[in-house]
């Protein structure tokens, strides 16, 4: 696959001092001071461990994604995308490192640039004994004795709302190469761009918006200690978690941000390294959603500023 992984995004939001503060609770590390932007006030910035500044966040009349990055090896993997795009009647900017292409269908400017493949700093070595399977000997569990701050390995991946999930589809499938891990019928396909099951979800939608951004951990305790630290400052945060969804495989804790867009922490998601092994499903209804946990709120399934953000949702601010 000539693309490796998600590089970074570019938020847009109405609050920006507010919404970078709770990424920073979140445990992504903020870069330095904002950034001076015109006429904008500014641009914050926030990395993650392993894949570096991957948040910034910027001011917008509502909140979105404005710019999602995709990382690729070589100038002839950008070749190949822009002759994909041209296939499709996508208009696409070319530069020596990059190309953009605007998604209709999500509103969103996808950057394809050259950039490193991702190597984690220090692998994460998850000690969990089991049946038959005894990781750990004569200690306690990790889970219980880590008090440093939970931080984000790297993102993950994006759920976009597109007003046409099928047109969008074929940008990210046909036009960039990603490929289709699970699709949910009628509804949404499940793509990736990496060995990750999914890097960007496009489902339909009456409106283009950023429904949630997730964020990888080294493993479950990294969720449930990472989303309780976030609701010891602010139980209102809270969302939907802790489960375990089913498409993917991967435990989850949504959080939701001061914007309105849910943040997830996740952790141990199918991973998908040989095509030839993995058989795209086909999923309907709520089975489709999640293995376990609680039953996700009604506020998740339709975001309640979803009225709001249809209004006059064909003039973004920028
Ligand atoms: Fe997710």
């Amino acid at each position: 696959m000539p693309l490796h992984r998600l590089t970074q995004i570019l938020m847009g939001v109405p609050n920006v001092e507010e919404t970078a503060a709770f990424y920073a609770d979140f445990g992504l590390l903020p870069c330095g001071d904002a950034v001076p932007q015109q006429p904008s006030p500014a641009i914050r910035e926030l990395s993650t461990v392993d894949g570096g500044q991957q948040l910034r966040i910027v001011q917008t009349a509502r909140r979105r994604l404005v710019e999602l990055g995709v990382g690729a090896d070589d100038p002839d993997d950008l070749d190949r995308v822009s002759a994909s795009l041209a296939r499709l009647d996508v208009a696409v900017h070319r530069t020596a490192g990059s190309i953009t292409a605007l998604d209709a269908g999500t509103m969103v400017l996808v950057r394809v640039e050259i950039a490193p493949r991702l190597q984690p700093a220090a692998p994460a070595a998850p000690q969990y004994n089991a049946p038959g399977i005894e990781a750990r000997l004569g200690g306690r569990a990790p889970g219980v004795l880590r008090t440093d701050r939970v931080r984000p390995r790297k993102l993950g991946h994006v759920v976009l709302g597109s007003t046409d999930q099928e047109s969008s589809q074929r940008f990210f499938q046909q036009g960039l190469g990603f490929k289709v891990s699970d699709t949910v019928k009628n509804l949404a396909a499940f793509m990736r761009c990496s060995s990750d099951h999914h890097n960007v979800l496009v489902q339909q939608a009456p409106v283009a918006f950023l429904h949630h951004t997730s964020w990888q951990v080294d493993d479950v305790d990294e969720i449930g200690r990472g989303a309780t630290a976030m609701l010891e400052v602010d139980p209102e945060r809270h969302t939907w978690g802790l489960g375990r969804h089913f498409i993917g495989s991967n435990f989850f804790w949504y959080l939701k941000d001061p914007a309105g867009t849910f943040s997830e922490y996740y952790s141990d998601l199918d991973c998908i390294v040989d095509d030839a092994l993995w058989k795209p499903g086909v999923f309907e209804g709520m089975k489709s959603l999640y293995a376990w946990g609680p039953p996700p709120p009604p506020s998740f399934l339709a975001p309640e500023d979803l009225a709001a953000l249809m209004t006059g949702a064909h003039a973004p601010s920028q």
